[in-house]
């Protein structure tokens, strides 16, 4: 089955064909950060207008690669939710137009099922049950997956997503948006152990999560180092380290809850996913715990971390095969638990 996935959720516009039977065919990625980097974040009037323009063009892109017509498409998978609005109502849209025009079904998919399963793309099998850590910039949950829509949901952040903090403390040390990547990046220059952040409920019972006092007391070590040294803009070694000491007290908070998941589970398997989990850093100390616990760490490449169509395709793939199709209605679910 040849399957057809479109993502329009937020920024970004990611085509891909997924074949049951040989795996990725292609895919093809839109970004839109280059439009909404002025504004600090996307705008979502903006980021719809954009997808419109660019689905069908990248569609043509995906079977060009792949070698093949639409013909030999079988279905089409995008994804319903959750994410803005109108975004959504693009790739939903145009999903199941195509799928009624040509005679096939389709298939509505969750965004983050879709990254929850993204590491089942890389070549490394990754067989169920296991731990998931979804850290995108809307979420932050930990995950026990038993299969194909069987997920118990074992913690998660009382107020902001990890990814949300990284764009927060970002702005507030004047970097671009996302602020992921660029934090990473200034952390590399860091000074490790001149500041020490808090690892925010780490020292109580329990997987949930809390990322906005940690926000908090960036803007108050910001706001102390500026007084100390009698200046309105922060010298860069200054925002270095405040980077490095963020970055930090993110990985070891989510590498200690990663770490309590696997003991009160006894999985040893744990599988990361979204953009957060791009991270290097991240990815390099949740290598060290998973190693004393006897467990492996499971990923995808950093492309398929973030937004991507390859996801969805593979993730409304599975779905069909389980006998799972859309009725004719178009219905984005812009708020949607997993
Ligand atoms: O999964 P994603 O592309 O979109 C959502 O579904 O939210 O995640 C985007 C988030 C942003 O907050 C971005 O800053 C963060 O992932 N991110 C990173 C890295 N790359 C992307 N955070 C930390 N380190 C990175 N290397
Ligand atoms: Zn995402």
């Amino acid at each position: 089955m040849i399957v057809l996935g479109i993502e329009t959720s937020c920024d970004e516009t990611g085509i891909a064909l997924y074949d049951s039977q040989k795996g990725l065919l292609s895919d093809a990625l839109f970004s839109q950060i280059d439009m909404h980097i002025d504004y600090g974040g996307v705008v979502p009037e903006l980021a719809s207008r954009d997808h419109i323009q660019r689905v069908l063009p990248l569609i043509n892109e995906v079977l060009d690669q792949a070698g093949i017509s639409k013909e030999q498409i079988d279905a089409v998978a995008y994804t319903r939710g959750p994410g803005l609005v109108g975004a959504l109502m693009v790739g939903a849209c145009i999903g199941k137009a195509l799928a009624w025009a040509w005679g096939i079904p389709s298939v509505g998919v969750h965004h983050m099922e879709g990254h929850l399963l993204a590491p089942m793309l890389e070549e490394t099998p990754v067989d169920f049950p296991f731990v998931a850590l979804l850290v995108s910039g809307g979420h932050t949950q930990l995950v026990q997956v038993g299969g194909i829509g069987r997920y118990r949901l074992l913690g998660e952040s009382v107020d902001d997503a990890a990814g949300e903090a990284f764009d927060k403390v970002a702005a507030m040390l004047g970097l671009d948006y996302p602020g992921g990547p660029a934090i990473a990046r200034l952390a590399e220059q860091g000074q490790e152990g001149r500041f020490r952040f808090p690892r925010p409920m780490t020292d109580r019972p329990g997987l949930d999560f809390s990322f906005s006092g940690l926000k908090t007391f960036t803007l108050n070590t910001v706001a102390k180092c500026k007084q100390e040294a009698g200046v309105t803009e922060l010298a860069e070694q200054d925002r270095a380290d405040i980077a490095r000491a963020f970055e930090e007290a993110v990985v070891a908070t989510l590498t200690i809850k990663c770490r309590r998941a696997l003991q009160q589970t006894g999985m040893k398997q744990l599988i990361i996913a979204g953009g957060v989990s791009a991270n290097k850093s991240l990815r390099a100390a949740l290598e060290a715990m998973v190693e004393k616990e006897g467990a492996v760490l499971r990923y995808a490449r950093p492309q398929f971390c973030t937004d991507n169509g390859a996801m969805i395709a593979y993730a409304g793939c599975q779905r069909l095969l389980a006998g799972q199709s859309d009725g004719p209605e178009v219905v984005p679910v812009p708020r949607w638990p997993m």
